[in-house]
């Protein structure tokens, strides 16, 4: 933990879990709670819910919970000091200088790059004005790029000297590690730096602050990798990033239009379509669909229509739906890219594509259309299966009858049959998604205790239940100490949490399970979560946890009973027998009026 605890409980309270929330997913109230289609999880009925009053998040559905917090480390995937960072900046708090030194040190490299990637992104900008860049200046001509659109995207060129962007870098009193932590040098066998990049149009990546934080090189001829990227470097990771986000976000346009390539974004945006980005050379990732929801209403997914390119729309588009996007699908004609299609019809031409983009349900159909030959009468009927599918897993009724009816009457059927082929898959699936359901449960109960030797699974539910009743009602604390003290917790990672809460309660301090999941790991944070939701009751606190400590006393006198049990059967020696039988009586009479209580 790199900041003192206040610190971390004051951005918890000043980041409101519903408005936070809200930003990413559509919420609804019902009763005291917020409900949402879980962001975690594919689902078409909503099972995350928000406690607004206890400021923490559940989803029924995949057992994720936990605090505003933890919401953030999971939708933007961010570590916990990162995710305490966001929520700082966005409350308006300023954090401490963290005392980590690590963490420190990270920072201060990142700083460092950022210096070193802009001196390069200037260097490669007046390479490419300098004689030397000539060669470079007609290739881009050729690819009809205009002076302007290079200086917006400020590409330069990189020498085909090995070592020139190092030298100038090194000149200007740049370590030999700094240039290789930002992936600009690499080393050579026997320790000389040399450039990374040689004789290759290079394009600056920025974030959306503008921080050059990574380079795309194209060679400028057919030398293979096409495309030299920067490594993932403390300042960059491709994953992460959306290339052209910086300026797309800026956009008049509530869209966004994903493409591959860097030079797509770029011709795109010299041709008024200024709300293009490109994933960088990898499958759309979650973090990317995340930003890009952030950014827009409605994300149109333009990739190459390739099967290579099919495959990849039809997971990005899951990945995109599943985060909650409005998405559309552009199909361009005959493989063809963006910047291949403006350069041969003209950017008006492709605005209008933008208009037709197609829905999600048209794209998988038509995915299925072209895998099948209607001619045949097998394949026919092939085709009209997997339209049944593809119309069974959709959720709008008013769409599915009237695709049911245009496509029933495109193939020559009649409607009722394919409606009855639809409602035949959709059973289908009821029984075996409820099948699913049950196996998930029971792996997801039994597993998820975050306990890490729990002496029976038992204890470990029950303790923690106490715990979480004496968060709710703090005044609970004495009579619970006395009778389930620190020491008598069997589960360790219920001890754990244990302490904290008896800690701060001993000592006059408030408790409420808010603030301590500040202090617990993500799966230990949503179990208490998910055990609040499900199995904490509240109306009579006063007979739950007596009757929880009940229980707990008489699970240790069974254990006890059991091992006396044991004893007595092996011992030889009469007295002691008689001793242990003594024993054994009064302990069964104890377990019996336990018994009756619980
Ligand atoms: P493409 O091969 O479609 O290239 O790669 P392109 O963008 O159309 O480029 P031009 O028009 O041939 O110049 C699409 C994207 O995939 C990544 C790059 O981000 C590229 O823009 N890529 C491609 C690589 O990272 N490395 C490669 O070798 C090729
Ligand atoms: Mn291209």
């Amino acid at each position: 933990m790199y900041y003192p605890e206040e610190v971390i409980e004051d951005v918890r309270i000043r980041n409101d879990i519903v408005e936070v929330a809200s930003s990413y997913i559509k919420l609804e109230r019902k009763g005291r709670r917020y409900f949402a289609l879980c962001p975690f999880h594919g689902e078409k009925t909503a099972s995350f819910c928000i406690e607004p009053t206890k400021q923490f998040f559940y989803c029924f559905g995949c057992n994720k919970g936990g605090s505003v917090i933890h919401f953030i480390m999971d939708i933007e995937n961010l570590e916990f000091v990162d995710a305490l960072k966001f929520l700082a900046d966005r409350a308006g708090i300023t954090l401490p200088e963290p005392n980590d030194n690590r963490e420190k040190e990270k920072t201060r490299i990142r700083k460092k790059i950022l210096e070193a990637n802009k001196e390069a992104a200037r260097f490669f900008f007046s390479n490419l004005a300098s004689s030397s860049g000539v060669e470079a200046q007609g290739y881009l001509k050729k690819r009809n790029l205009t002076e302007k659109a290079i200086k917006q995207f400020g590409i330069g060129f990189a020498l085909q000297e090995k070592d020139a962007l190092t030298n100038y870098l090194l000149n200007k009193g740049m370590s030999k590690g700094l240039l290789l932590d930002a992936g600009l040098s690499t080393e050579t066998k026997d320790g000389y730096l040399i450039d990374r990049f040689r004789g290759r149009i290079m394009f600056p990546i920025f974030d959306i602050r503008g921080n050059t934080i990574g380079f795309g090189g194209r060679a400028l001829g057919d030398i293979q990798p096409k495309y030299l990227n920067s490594p993932d470097t403390l300042a960059f990771n491709k994953r992460r990033e959306l290339y052209g986000l910086n300026y797309a976000r800026l956009s008049k346009s509530k869209k966004l239009l994903i493409v591959e390539g860097y030079l797509d974004v770029i011709s795109l945006h010299q041709g008024g379509i200024d709300y293009a980005v490109a994933s960088l050379g990898t499958a759309l990732t979650q973090s990317q669909a995340w930003l890009l929801k952030k950014y827009a209403d409605e994300v149109i997914f333009c990739y190459d229509s390739d099967t290579a390119g099919q495959a990849a729309t039809l997971r990005g588009l899951e990945i995109l739906e599943k985060s909650g996007c409005n998405v559309r699908v552009l199909l361009l004609p005959d493989g063809k890219d963006p910047d291949e299609y403006i350069k041969n019809n003209g950017s008006e031409k492709f605005k209008n594509l933008v208009e037709r983009a197609i829905s999600l349900l048209e794209y998988k159909i038509k995915v299925q259309q072209r895998k099948h030959n209607v001619d045949n009468i097998d394949d026919k009927i092939k085709l009209l299966n997997s339209i049944a599918e593809v119309l069974a897993e959709h959720d709008n009724e008013v769409e599915i009858e009237l695709y049911t009816e245009a496509y029933a009457e495109q193939y020559g059927i009649s409607r009722d049959s394919l409606e009855k082929e639809i409602n035949k898959v959709r059973n289908n699936q009821k029984q075996n998604s409820g099948k699913y359901i049950q196996n998930r449960s029971n792996y997801s109960m039994g597993n998820r205790q975050p306990s890490i030797t729990s002496v029976d699974p038992r204890y470990g539910e029950l303790e923690y239940i106490l715990l979480l009743t004496l968060c709710n009602e703090n005044r609970l604390y004495q009579t619970v100490s006395q009778s389930y003290g620190l020491d008598d917790f069997k589960d360790s990672g219920a001890k754990l949490v244990a302490r904290k809460v008896y800690e701060r309660l001993s000592e006059n301090k408030s408790c409420v399970l808010g603030e301590l999941l500040n202090e617990l790991d993500s799966q230990q944070a949503a179990y208490m979560v998910r055990l609040s939701e499900t199995k904490c009751k509240l109306d009579d606190c006063e007979k739950a946890v007596e009757q929880i400590i009940n229980k707990l006393l008489l699970y240790t006198l069974e254990e006890e009973q059991k091992l006396t049990f044991e004893r007595i059967k092996n011992e030889q020696d009469g007295d002691i027998r008689k001793e242990l039988a003594v024993e054994f009586s009064e302990r069964a009479e104890k377990i019996a009026e336990l018994k009756r209580f619980a």
